[in-house]
């Protein structure tokens, strides 16, 4: 599919799938939106939780890796362990992530968001003290470990592409690979997601969205 770039409301660069008209973050801002849903209520929310912890974080869709990196700074930055699993099925070439500016925008860690990318998939690598990655090439629908992870990063394109993607069949797998209480979060808001989440047994609370959005969600697996 073919890919476009795409300079978002905060200067940061997204990818644009004009066949889709559907972006990889959002058109508000890439970074505010990665900031706000992933590390702000998620990420805080799990050192909160499981304090002292080395946290296991997934994310469905590594795509720029924009997320794992905003992730790794913030690691850093609080001295707090993490091991990164990304999933992705159609990886970003080199070429592509070239063209992304976040290395210009966000201080620290410049050269480690082009290594970030340069990692052979399926190795785990420490890629900074502290910051464990590894990338999986293979699709959501594969992912199968069990009470393993205390934050998922849901940052699949929108139920209006990829409906599939949203469902309860796809929500028990999150579930399963979470610990208990452990968080999914992510941008979405929409009704007919929420309830799928609640129905696989998430607890889901309505968040403040990021610029341009009124909402997001927040699930957890009770304790
Ligand atoms: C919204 S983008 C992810 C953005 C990413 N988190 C970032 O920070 O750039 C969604 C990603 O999911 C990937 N994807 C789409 N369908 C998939 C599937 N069924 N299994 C695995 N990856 C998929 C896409 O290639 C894309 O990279």
């Amino acid at each position: 599919m073919k890919r476009q770039f795409l300079i978002t409301g905060d200067g940061s660069i997204t990818i644009h799938l004009p066949e889709w008209n559907e972006q990889y973050h959002s058109k508000h801002g890439a970074i505010a939106e990665a900031r706000h849903v992933f590390l702000e209520a998620g990420l805080h929310k799990c050192l909160h939780t499981f304090p002292d912890q080395t946290i296991n974080i997934l994310e469905i869709g590594f795509g720029t890796g924009l997320n794992a990196f905003l992730t790794l700074i913030e690691a850093q930055n609080t001295n707090v362990e993490v091991a990164y699993t990304g999933v992705e099925a159609y990886p970003v070439v080199l070429e592509e992530v070239e063209k992304l500016n976040y290395t210009e925008l966000v201080a620290g860690a410049t050269e480690l968001f082009r290594q970030m990318h340069e990692l052979p998939w399926e190795q785990p690598n420490e890629l900074a003290m502290g910051f464990r990655l590894i990338k999986q090439r293979k699709f959501f629908s594969e992912i199968n470990e069990k009470e393993h992870y205390h934050c998922i990063y849901f940052d699949a394109f929108g139920p209006r592409v990829q409906p599939e993607l949203w469902t309860e069949e796809i929500f028990v797998k999150m579930f399963r690979a979470l610990v208990a209480g452990g968080v999914m979060v992510t941008y979405s808001a929409k009704g007919s997601v929420r309830r799928a989440m609640q129905s696989v047994g998430f607890k889901v609370e309505r968040l403040p969205g990021p610029p341009g959005k009124r909402e997001m969600l927040r699930a957890a697996k009770p304790s």
